[in-house]
């Protein structure tokens, strides 16, 4: 179903449409693309939003990238090293298309909303044809219409990324599972942290209408989906940007009434608006997972005011404290930066302490990458590089034994398990997750997946469980 999408883009996607399948029917060969996502969960959603839009236009996927008649790149910018594989993959083009003129090379996602890297791409990476920003997904049709017409570089980035367009709003997504799924739930972010580059990316913080996130989920709940991941830069903070006062927690109300979702899961959140309505609301609603993942970035008040995180870590502790109390099996998880720009040994050893105070089901841990634009990119103390190895060496050392320590306590116990996919390396096992975001292993058939499931934990690792289904 279509619903939305303007006349225009309609009839954009026709127009591709009828050439791919026009030169199908000449050659016999259907379309191809290949996507390459870097970064975020907001990313990966974006790139099931563009597969649905090349799929509607006549494009299979493929995974064969030198095969395929469409290479697209949704580029990722919290760090260099994301940035720096999209040049590399660039660069390795460049032979590809000289063989292959016809092929079309698209560029989108958080790095295309920076002129600079913008510039570097119009002037180093000149194969490349088509370049695009984050709200404007929806105008790809048009994006590949022109380039066919005029077979010059088109680009179209709305720099300030402030209303939610429309389209954007009802673009359908080609999800990777037909079970669980992202839903938006805002855009941007306002917390300007100082080392991060995303509130100059994706823009101010705006929260979609709830009438119009009930109306997702329900569609998604009628087409059999269980779970739904609540996505934001900070969803805490949903419903500042609407006329009317409606809170977060009032909207995990709102879904967790829809019939047929199972699950409700969300991220990211950011402590310093974590309320208590929404802990209570944790507690309260069934469908909501025992899970919460909460970046805590750094365990030194000095480096966390440094970073504009607006709480300390005393604040945070507090927090967990009130977590564990209302939800009594919550699984914690987090991200770390380490190698701040200042961050001395003791405000290190902070980390670590903070670290072993709440001792963590998972982390994502970073080593902090110099982001120009940002206020910590211009701090003057930058830490240097083997210090920043060593530290993050020794942060991993103390993580480890703790997310181990914590899945001890699921040995023998029956959890329920949300069957995902078959296992790479053996087709007869499947893997799955439990409320508590645990992945976990365990023989069965593949007819089990998208259901719910008991599974008696019976091996415990360091980053999943195995288990028999009872
Ligand atoms: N350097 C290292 N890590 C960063 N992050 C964001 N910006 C940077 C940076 N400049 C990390 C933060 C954030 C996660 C998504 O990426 O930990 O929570
Ligand atoms: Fe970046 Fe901070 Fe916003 Fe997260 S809350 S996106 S770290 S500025």
């Amino acid at each position: 179903m279509v619903k939305g999408l303007s006349q225009e883009i309609l009839e954009a996607m026709a127009h591709v449409k009828a050439r791919n399948d026009f030169e199908y029917k000449q050659t016999g060969k259907k379309k191809t693309y290949f996507i390459e996502t870097y970064g975020c969960q907001m990313n990966e959603h974006d790139s099931e939003k563009i597969s649905w839009l090349l799929e509607n236009m006549g494009y299979e996927l493929t995974d064969n990238k030198e095969d395929s008649d469409f290479i697209i790149y949704n580029t990722c910018l919290v760090r260099e090293n994301a940035e720096l594989k999209v040049y590399g993959q660039l660069g390795a083009l460049k032979d590809l298309k000289r063989r292959k003129p016809e092929l079309i090379l698209a560029v989108c996602g958080c790095m295309m909303q920076r002129e600079e890297a913008r510039n570097v791409i119009l002037s180093k990476y000149k194969h490349v044809d088509i370049i695009f920003g984050t709200s404007n997904i929806h105008k790809l049709p048009q994006l590949i219409n022109r380039f066919n017409q005029t077979n010059e570089t088109v680009v179209d980035v709305v720099e300030d990324n402030k209303e939610i367009i429309d389209d954007i709003e009802v673009l359908e997504a080609n999800r990777k599972y037909s079970f669980k799924a992202f839903v938006n739930i805002m855009y941007g972010c306002n917390n300007f942290c100082s080392y991060c580059i995303v509130p100059y990316t994706r823009g101010r913080e705006r929260s979609r209408e709830p009438k119009n996130i009930i109306r997702e989920i329900e569609e998604l709940a009628a087409k059999g989906y269980k779970e739904v991941t609540l996505l934001g830069q900070n969803v805490n903070s949903y419903g500042k940007t609407l006329d009317y006062d409606f809170s977060f927690a009032k909207l995990l109300e709102e879904v967790n009434k829809i019939d047929g979702i199972e699950r409700i899961r969300f991220m990211t959140s950011h402590p310093k608006d974590l309320s208590d309505e929404l802990i209570m609301a944790m507690a309260k609603l069934d469908k909501v997972c025992e899970h919460l993942h909460l970046p805590v970035q750094s365990g030194s008040n000095r480096i966390l005011k440094a970073m504009n995180r607006k709480y300390t870590k005393e604040d945070y502790l507090l927090l967990i404290e009130k977590l564990r109390k209302a939800v009594p099996d919550i699984a914690i998880s987090t991200d770390i930066i380490v190698g701040f720009p200042g961050e001395t040994e003791e405000d290190f050893n902070e980390t670590l302490d903070l670290v072993e105070k709440v001792r963590y089901d998972s982390a994502f841990t970073f080593l902090y990458s110099i982001r120009e634009g940002t206020r910590a990119a211009k701090m003057e103390e930058q830490v240097p590089d083997e210090i920043k190895h060593e530290r993050f060496q020794r942060l991993l050392d103390v993580l480890y034994p703790i997310f181990y320590e914590n899945n001890l306590k699921y040995k023998d116990r029956v959890v329920e398990v949300l069957v995902e996919e078959v296992s790479k390396n053996n087709e007869k096992v499947l893997s799955g997750r439990s409320r508590t975001g645990k992945l976990i292993h365990f023989e069965g058939d593949k007819d089990l997946i998208g259901k719910l499931i008991d599974v008696k934990i019976t091996t415990v690792k360091t980053f999943t469980l195995e288990g028999h289904i009872i």
